[in-house]
């Protein structure tokens, strides 16, 4: 029986993360995602039977240790963690409620510290293995209306050039993408057209082509905006 390359996915069960999930499916890997709602994952489930699929809120630190055991129990070490699950709330730090900022850093950085470091351990015994952070075009660019959004995912950034620096001498390479607007459930109710925005399957094509590169190479932070520019 031929081993299959896994990949975990954060927050997969829609948008960015699920558009990865299909296209590594594809490619037959063995899938394995989480998202809080069951059944987006079992849509997501039914649309590929092998997928793995776990309910999951990645703001919870201890839920995110809790998955990770199970995770390394069933696959050992992972080819490919991809750090995706994440949530925009609007917010100015000056006005909004505490309550934002502790969610956005929960939900967008806690998760991808806490689930780079539970699922790590094996990576580095087998001295192998890929870490993709989905950071956005707010990590590097200040938007005055998602505060704390911008905050998380600066530090993000920050998370996937630390990590890739320290671990080099593991051959774990951490590749940081950062998308502009991309056609998913955050834009719901938008009015802008279609073409504004960056297909989601161009994402996950990005994603998959910087995984399958030799290694000898990283792609280490890739900005990817809409043609027209950002929104
Ligand atoms: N869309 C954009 O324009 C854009 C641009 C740049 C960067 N990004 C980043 O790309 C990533 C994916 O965004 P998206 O646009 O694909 O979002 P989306 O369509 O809203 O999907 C978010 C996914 O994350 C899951 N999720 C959210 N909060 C979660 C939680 N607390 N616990 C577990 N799962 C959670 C959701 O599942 P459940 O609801 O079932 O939990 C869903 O599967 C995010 O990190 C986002 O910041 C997006």
């Amino acid at each position: 029986m031929t081993h299959k390359l896994s990949v975990f996915i954060s927050g997969a069960s829609a948008g960015i993360g699920l558009a990865v999930a299909e296209r590594f499916y594809s490619q037959g890997y063995q899938v394995i995602i989480c998202g809080r709602n069951p059944d987006r994952l079992h849509i997501a489930q039914q649309k590929m039977p092998e997928i793995d699929t776990y309910v999951c809120d990645i703001s919870d630190k201890e839920a995110v240790k809790a998955l990770s055991e199970i995770i390394i129990r069933k696959y050992g070490a992972l080819d490919i963690l991809i750090n995706n699950g994440g949530a925009f709330q609007p917010g100015q730090v000056h006005t909004e409620p505490d309550t934002v900022f502790e969610q956005m850093i929960a939900t967008n950085l806690n998760s991808a510290y806490y689930f780079t470091k539970s699922l790590l351990p094996p990576m580095i015994a087998q001295k192998s293995g890929t870490i993709v952070n989905i950071c956005s075009i707010a990590s590097i660019k200040a938007y005055p209306n998602g505060g704390s959004y911008t905050i998380s995912k600066f530090a993000m950034l920050g998370l996937g050039k630390v990590l890739r620096e320290e671990m080099k001498p593991y051959g774990i390479r951490v590749i940081n993408i950062l998308p502009g607007a991309v056609l998913t459930d955050s834009w719901a109710g938008t009015t802008l057209p279609e073409s504004r925005f960056i297909p989601v399957e161009d994402v996950a094509e990005i994603v998959q082509m910087s995984c399958m590169l030799s290694n000898r190479t990283v792609v280490e932070d890739i900005v990817v905006r809409p043609f027209e520019g950002d929104l």
